[in-house]
């Protein structure tokens, strides 16, 4: 007997892209601020905020970025401290930096209007193959395959693709059958969301339910009973350690924060100084008749490390006249009201309170 292919079902029954587009049209999500909007501003800026970052996190962000952000020109004119800001608590801090060159390039280059194809779109700074994708098919309704993590597991699933996909030339499969898979122009927009709500809910990591999902009955790797052995991806993120101690001084309200170097993590961001140790941080502590109290330990995981943080608070009586060496490179005293006007990473952001 012919086996039916979940690539093309049109002699058994529908395929994949009829399934998920009239799913998505019953079931899917449809009332997402950056939903039931063309304009390729908005969209564009919900898919660089969800890129690494859960819908829940980001909803209160897009809205008040869009506040202080109405427009593409009003971004590019902005300075990037105030944008770096306004994403602090974000994470990926290098997102916000690529989003702001963006905006400047799209208005440089395009006369302040988004270039409406996906190829274009992704000679941006900060725009990768499937956010390109995302953009095109929900603004322009461009017939392009997105491919980011959720959408992966879904597909490598539904069609048991078990190549590596930490190899290149296996992923560059899975694109070409992805690309393989997409309807018609009209109905591009539900499917790439029909794709992300699947890989967002019912297509889970670890327990799919599949009993929910539109393409269970042609989904073959959930024909051999284990979906969850889908994707295959070999190589293993090897992750680094740190730790640090940071010096939180304050006077009269005011505390001391220096600017981090515009490259590696949290660039160009606000934090306290930094020491590589306990008797580094004493040292500069006893430098300024500062006795020390203990916080908790903050443990931050970052995408390739690990990163302890043992924090040290020194009230001082009064304020130096110069910041000792180490202690005073690209620093500043900032009142606690000016707060909200510095990029801050978010442990700092939590211990100030
Ligand atoms: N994740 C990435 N893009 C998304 C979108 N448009 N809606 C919901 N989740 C997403």
């Amino acid at each position: 007997m012919k086996s039916s292919s979940p690539e093309s079902r049109s002699e058994s029954g529908p395929d994949i892209a009829t399934l998920l587009v009239a799913w998505q049209r019953r079931h899917g999500r449809h009332h997402l601020p950056w939903q039931n909007t063309r304009d390729p501003y908005r969209v564009w800026l919900s898919e660089i905020m969800l890129q690494q970052t859960q819908v829940t996190t980001v909803l209160g962000y897009y809205q008040r970025f869009l506040e202080r952000f109405p427009t593409v020109r009003e971004l590019a004119a902005a300075e990037l401290d105030q944008v770096l800001a306004l994403w602090a608590g974000l994470g990926y801090y290098s997102r916000a930096r690529n989003m702001h060159r963006c905006a400047q390039e799209v208005c440089e280059r395009f006369g302040g209007e988004f270039p409406r194809s996906a190829a274009l779109l992704q000679e941006l700074p900060g725009i990768g193959r499937s956010t390109a994708a995302a953009v095109a098919s929900f603004c322009f309704d461009e017939r392009v395959a997105i491919l980011d993590g959720n959408v992966k597991r879904v597909l490598a699933r539904v069609l048991a693709f078990d190549g590596d996909l930490a190899q290149a030339a296996q992923e560059k499969k899975l694109w070409a059958l992805a690309t393989g898979l997409l309807p018609a122009e009209k109905d591009m927009a539900s499917y790439t969301q029909g794709l992300m709500d699947l890989g967002a809910g019912t297509c889970a990591p670890k327990s799919p339910q599949c009993g929910a999902c539109p393409l269970s009955d042609l989904c073959r790797a959930r024909a051999r009973g284990e979906p969850q052995r889908f994707p295959v991806k070999t190589r293993k993120l090897k992750r680094g350690r740190r730790e640090n101690w940071w010096l939180w001084l304050e006077h009269d309200d005011h505390i001391w924060l220096q600017q981090r170097p515009s490259s590696g993590i949290w660039a160009g961001m606000w934090v306290f100084p930094t020491l590589d140790s306990e008797a580094d941080l004493q040292r500069q502590a006893a430098g300024l008749q500062a006795r020390t109290d203990e916080l908790p330990v903050i443990q931050h995981a970052l995408t390739h490390l690990d990163w302890t943080l043992h924090t040290r608070r020194g009230v001082l009586e009064r304020r130096p006249d110069a910041m000792p060496e180490g202690l005073a490179e690209g620093g500043r005293w900032v009142a606690r009201e000016q707060l909200a006007d510095y990029a801050l990473p978010a442990p700092l952001k939590k211990i100030l309170g």
